[in-house]
């Protein structure tokens, strides 16, 4: 493996933070999975186009090549080498108050987390036994919650294209044969050992052996983001009596990519804001403001149709799930106000 050289327009963390001297330090080193640099940085190698161009492994890659992740991370998250994670997700005293309540802005509300389980090496070089006996572990336990959450499993496998697409559009799947997840080896035996679970309404749903083995969502339409997450924590009560997630005291819970680490949560809203889509500078002034983040209606690497936009929580680690919460909801109510006033 030689040292990559990037074009100067790349603007990549990855292009930005591995020196000749890092590289010469890392390049040999491998996790007890067998996870290297080369791995590592694979996708931002092959994408020029990437934000941070960087995926673990494991655990154990977030501390063996912590040269590398570290800078990443401070730089992403605001969160210091000497910095520890905390997790705090009790919202019963706060008064988060409907924040559209005459359905103006608001068309839909999601709070997802990302999860990975402990023992099991993360999907970039999971095998596929593993992937598989993963699914059966997460799968029996999904089957068990009851009331609201109650729902079923399907596999991705066997799953027509049709009911696939309907699940996509809806935006309640993942889509397929995403470049950046590609070349990290995330899609490696595509379908198989991937599903989605959903209660009979849709408000609640698992993706399984995504970008990460789980990704836990609550979600419906309006803007009760209360509402929304409070259903997320009731779901991640039940899972968390039956599955141990991989979770470090440093980082917080940890994800396949550097940016979910932490509470790998992200609370969203699709809102339509059509005057602040022509005033870009007052936009973005609040976007930075209450540190959130601008996705296109059809999720990551999409654009914004009919100025309806996906804003959520930009931060992840060092916040807890409570301050990112905090984030989205001052965030929005600021936008909301702007939009109105303009
Ligand atoms: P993730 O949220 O898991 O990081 P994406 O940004 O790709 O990944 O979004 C996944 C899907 O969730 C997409 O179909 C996206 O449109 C949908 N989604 C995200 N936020 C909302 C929301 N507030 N309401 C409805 N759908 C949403
Ligand atoms: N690897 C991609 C990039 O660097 C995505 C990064 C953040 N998004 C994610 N889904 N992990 O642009």
């Amino acid at each position: 493996m030689t040292y990559p050289t990037f074009p100067p327009s790349t603007t990549s963390y990855l292009s930005k933070y591995l020196t000749k001297e890092l590289f010469e330090a890392l390049k040999d080193k491998k996790t007890v999975n067998g996870f290297t640099l080369d791995m590592a940085i694979k996708s931002g190698v092959e994408n020029l186009d990437s934000s941070i161009g960087v995926y673990a492994g494991d655990e154990e890659s977030y501390e063996l090549f912590a040269p590398l992740f570290d800078k990443i991370i401070e730089d992403y998250h605001g969160f210091g080498a000497n910095k520890r994670h905390k997790s705090d997700r009790d919202i019963h005293n706060k008064s988060y108050k409907e924040l559209d309540s005459k359905g103006e802005y608001i068309l839909s509300t999601r709070v997802r987390v990302g999860r990975n389980l402990a023992g099991f090496p993360l999907g970039t070089i999971i095998s596929k036994e593993q992937r598989y006996e993963l699914e059966q572990r997460v799968v029996d336990v999904l089957k068990e919650l009851k009331g609201e959450l109650e729902g079923e499993y399907y596999p991705l496998m066997g799953m027509s294209r049709e009911t696939q697409n309907r699940l996509i559009n809806d935006h309640f799947l993942f889509k397929e044969g995403d470049r950046f997840l590609e070349s990290a080896g995330l899609n490696r035996d595509w379908a198989e050992g991937r599903g989605i679970f959903h209660n009979y309404n849709k408000t609640f749903l698992v993706w399984v052996n995504e970008e990460d083995q789980l990704r836990i969502i609550s979600m419906q339409k309006g803007g009760n983001l209360k509402e929304v997450f409070e259903r997320l924590v009731t779901a991640l009560d039940a899972i968390e009596q039956k599955l141990s997630f991989s979770y470090s005291e440093r980082l917080g819970y940890i994800s396949s990519c550097p940016t979910n680490l932490g509470t790998a949560m992200r609370a969203s809203v699709h809102i339509k804001l059509p005057k602040l889509a022509n005033n870009i500078d007052k936009f973005n002034s609040i976007i930075k403001k209450y540190h959130l983040q601008i996705r296109g209606v059809d999720g990551e690497h999409t654009q914004s149709k009919g100025a309806v936009f996906d804003i959520s929580n930009r931060r992840r680690l060092g916040v807890t799930e409570v301050e990112a919460l905090d984030d989205i909801y001052s965030g929005v109510e600021a936008l909301i106000e702007a939009e109105r006033v303009s």
